[in-house]
C-alpha cells in the first residue's frame, strides 16, 4: 500500500473506496461551491512566522474545550450519514476519536444511533441536534443524549432549510442507496464497502427511524429534511433547548460577529464559527475570514471554535493562533474513514497532530496555550473589502 503522510493521501483511498453518491455527499458544496473552495484556500493567505534557536524539547499539542482536557485542539464535527462511508462508521470514528483524546459529535442524521454510540465506546462524546417540527421527539431526543451522558449539546443553527449540492440530486442520495442500473455499476466496483456494510448495525438513520411519528421513508434526505425541520427555531426556542438540556451547550453554524453576540448573551459554553462546510449559504466568506471579526465581537465572553476547511495542522495552528479556542474536522476524518474504517480516523488525527507539533517546533512554540498573533503574517486587508 502506497505510504501515507497527508490528509490528501487518505482522501484518494477513500474515492476508490466508497460509492460515488457518498463520496459526493461529503465533497460537495451547495451551488457554484464558491464558500466551499474559500474555505481552504483562504488559509494560504496566512504565513507563519519562522524562528529559530528556541528550546523545542517537551513540546505538547494539549489544551481544553469547554472544560475538557484534549491532546489536541480538535473535535470531530458532527457529519450525516457517516455510518454510510463505512458500515458502523459513527461507532468507529467515536471510538478512534476518544481513544486519541478528542471529543466525537454525533449528527442527529447519523446511521448509528445515540446508543448505539453510547454502548460500544462507553466514553461521554457530543451530540449534535438538529430541531424537528415533532416537539415530543425533539425532548425525548434531548433525553436520549442525557441517558448517554452525553457531554455537550451542539445545536446547529444553520441548517433549518438544506442547501442545495446538486451532485446530491443528480445521484439521487438515499441511505440504503436505492438500487438502480447506475449505482448498481457503481457498487460493483466497490466489493470491500458492500461486503462491510452486509454486517452493519444498520443502514438508515438509527436516531430518527422509528421514534419520529409518521416518517416511514427517510431515505431521499432532500425531501424529508424539508418535512420535519422545525423552520421557526430562534433565539427564544434555542434558549429553552438551553433549558432543557440543563448542561453544556455549543452554538454551531455562526458566521456574523452579531450572531456570535447574542450566542454569548444567551450564555452559550461555546460557538462554532461554521458555515457548514460550504455545504449551505453560497457566497457567504470563509470561517478563516469571519473568525478574526468574530473573536473581537464576544471578547471571550464565550469559546469560540473555527470549522470549515481544516485539513492540516498547519491550519488548526493558524486557527488556534488567530485566537480560536480549538477547532472541529469534518471531511478530513471522514476520508480516514471511507479509506481505512477506524484505523483511518487515528491515521487522520495522527497526520493532524503531527503537522501541528512540527509546525509548532519551527515557530518556537512549547505549547498549544502559548500560540499566537505573533506567530503569524496576516495581510493587512485579510478581513476583505466587503461592506455590510
Ligand atoms: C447535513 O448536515 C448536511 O450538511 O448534509
Amino acid at each position: 500500500m502506497a505510504v501515507i503522510t497527508n490528509i490528501q493521501d487518505l482522501k484518494r483511498i477513500y474515492e476508490r473506496r466508497v460509492p460515488r453518491m457518498f463520496y459526493d455527499y461529503a465533497e460537495s458544496g451547495s451551488w457554484t461551491e464558491q464558500t466551499f473552495r474559500d474555505n481552504t484556500t483562504d488559509f494560504q493567505d496566512i504565513r507563519l512566522r519562522q524562528r529559530v534557536a528556541v528550546d523545542m524539547s517537551g513540546r505538547t499539542t494539549a489544551g481544553r474545550m469547554i472544560g475538557q482536557d484534549v491532546t489536541m485542539p480538535v473535535a470531530l464535527a458532527p457529519v450525516g450519514l457517516t455510518g454510510m462511508q463505512s458500515a458502523n462508521g459513527e461507532m468507529k470514528a467515536a471510538k478512534a476519536a476518544l481513544d486519541f483524546g478528542v471529543p466525537f459529535t454525533l449528527s442527529t442524521m447519523s446511521i448509528n444511533s445515540i446508543e448505539d454510540v453510547a454502548e460500544y465506546t462507553q466514553a461521554p462524546f457530543w451530540f449534535q441536534l438538529y430541531t424537528m417540527k415533532d416537539e415530543d421527539y425533539v425532548r425525548r431526543l434531548i433525553q436520549r443524549a442525557k441517558d448517554a451522558k452525553c457531554s455537550a449539546l451542539v445545536i446547529t443553527l444553520d441548517l433549518q432549510i438544506l442547501g442545495q449540492r446538486h451532485k446530491d440530486l443528480k445521484n439521487g442520495l438515499s441511505a440504503p442507496p436505492r438500487l438502480t442500473p447506475k449505482t448498481i455499476a457503481n457498487l460493483m466496483t466497490k466489493w470491500r464497502w458492500g461486503i462491510e456494510m452486509l454486517g452493519a448495525k444498520r443502514r438508515n438513520f438509527g436516531n430518527i427511524v422509528g421514534h419520529v411519528k409518521g416518517v416511514t421513508d427517510t431515505r431521499a434526505l432532500n425531501t424529508w429534511t424539508a418535512e420535519q425541520f422545525d423552520p421557526t427555531l430562534d433565539w427564544s426556542k434555542i434558549e429553552k433547548l438551553m433549558e432543557q438540556w440543563g448542561g453544556k451547550v455549543i452554538l454551531k453554524g455562526i458566521l456574523d460577529p452579531e450572531d456570535a453576540r447574542m450566542a454569548a448573551k444567551i450564555g452559550a459554553d461555546a460557538i462554532v464559527v461554521s458555515n457548514h462546510g460550504g455545504r449551505q449559504l453560497d457566497g457567504a466568506l470563509s470561517s478563516i475570514r469571519m473568525l478574526p471579526a468574530i473573536l473581537d465581537a464576544v471578547g471571550g465572553q464565550t469559546e469560540v471554535f473555527l470549522d470549515s476547511g481544516i485539513r492540516s495542522g498547519q491550519d488548526i495552528l493558524k486557527a488556534v493562533a488567530l485566537g480560536a479556542n480549538g477547532t472541529m474536522i469534518g471531511r478530513a476524518f471522514v476520508y480516514g474513514l471511507g479509506a481505512m474504517g477506524q484505523v483511518g480516523v487515528t491515521t487522520a488525527l495522527e497526520i493532524l497532530r503531527k503537522e501541528l507539533d512540527t509546525t509548532m517546533a519551527l515557530c518556537g512554540e512549547r505549547a498549544v496555550a502559548d500560540l499566537g498573533r505573533h506567530n503569524l503574517l496576516v495581510p493587512e486587508d485579510f478581513r476583505g473589502r466587503w461592506q455590510s
